[in-house]
């Protein structure tokens, strides 16, 4: 089993082995044991972390703050506002410093076209690891707590249909980095992965080529359908969400930008919504999941999330347990 994560960065799973995520799943269980037995793990103790946010979270915030602490460490929460990365200093200069004050440093930075390249040039720069708590292209943090969650509810992986849907909403304009990670991580696990999606709310090329390479090379497969009734029949776990259109929405792709939502392509596909209707015809155990903030009513049935195949809040809680796992391996090469 690999352990020599320090100082390792976490900005995308793309460059975690089979291995190295296989441990971040065992010490996310273990950390999620010890916390259900009160037991104290100040493995990190006197460590600061930094979070940078250009946008807002619930789940990523407190599931890192909640998380240092439990571990004996401290976050800064810094709202990049109120940052002189606002009057421009340089991802470069922000990381070499706050690498030199602290041991890690996290960063949520959804802007299209902009937010990878940003966590990169601060892993580039940073002498102590980098966590990526969401960027325009991946979201980490929650790929490695969706794993955690479905292995929990089903033991393995192998031969499950998971199928990512579309969803319509209104709330505000999702970044794609939750299906984009999903596509590309769970293949590498064994899983038949269904992406479904209306016409213009396509991933990247290049991702459907790796999430089918990694399929090839693991064992799972991935198909990509405007089928929405073929992404249900049978599946045993349905991720229903809303993504933006990463190529006409551009600069509009981000949780902050003050952009119109709704437009007549979008209400086209209103009937896009995980409905009861639409369970029944999947497995009789079917789960359903959803990162959150989930657009109630438009993406989902209130009866559906709040239903008996719902996991969203095991999901939600799971984000505690593997972020402590991250912060656990990669953290520590100062003082320890
Ligand atoms: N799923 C997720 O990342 O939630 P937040 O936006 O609340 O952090």
């Amino acid at each position: 089993m690999q352990t020599l994560f320090r100082g390792k960065h976490f900005v995308t799973l793309r460059d975690w082995s089979q291995d190295e995520v296989e441990t971040l799943l065992r010490v996310s269980m273990q950390l999620k044991m010890d916390f259900a037995m009160g037991k104290i793990n100040d493995m990190l103790k006197n460590q600061t972390i930094f979070l940078m946010f250009f946008e807002q979270s619930t789940r990523t915030r407190n599931s890192m703050e909640a998380g240092i602490t439990q571990l004996g460490g401290h976050a800064h929460f810094l709202d990049t506002s109120t940052m002189q990365v606002s009057h421009g200093e340089t991802a470069k200069d922000t990381a070499i410093i706050l690498g030199r004050m602290g041991h890690a440093i996290a960063c949520r930075y959804c802007n299209w076209g902009y937010g990878n390249k940003y966590i990169n040039e601060m892993a580039k720069w940073s002498p102590v690891p980098v966590m990526n708590l969401q960027c325009d292209l991946y979201h980490p943090m929650q790929a490695i707590a969706d794993l955690m969650t479905i292995h929990e509810k089903f033991g393995t992986t192998k031969k499950l249909k998971v199928s990512i849907i579309w969803a319509y909403a209104e709330s505000h304009k999702k970044p794609i980095s939750v299906p984009l990670s999903q596509v590309l991580f769970f293949p590498r696990f064994g899983m038949e992965v269904v992406l479904a999606h209306p016409k213009g709310w396509e991933l990247p090329d290049w991702v459907i080529a790796e999430a089918k390479a990694n399929a090839e090379r693991y064992g799972g497969s991935v198909t990509v359908t405007d089928d929405e009734a073929y992404a249900y029949k049978d599946a045993h776990i349905v991720i229903p969400k809303n993504w933006g259109n990463w190529v006409t929405d551009q600069t509009g792709l981000t949780t902050t930008g003050a952009v119109k939502v709704v437009d007549d392509k979008l209400m086209a596909h209103k009937a896009w919504k995980c409905t009861e209707e639409k369970i029944a015809t999947a497995d009789r155990d079917v789960v359903y999941m959803h990162a959150l903030p989930a657009d109630r009513n438009n993406e989902v049935e209130d009866s559906v999330i709040d239903g008996p195949h719902s996991i969203v809040y095991d999901e939600a809680e799971n984000r505690l347990h593997t972020a402590k796992a991250v912060m656990a391996l990669t953290m520590g090469g100062r003082g320890r």
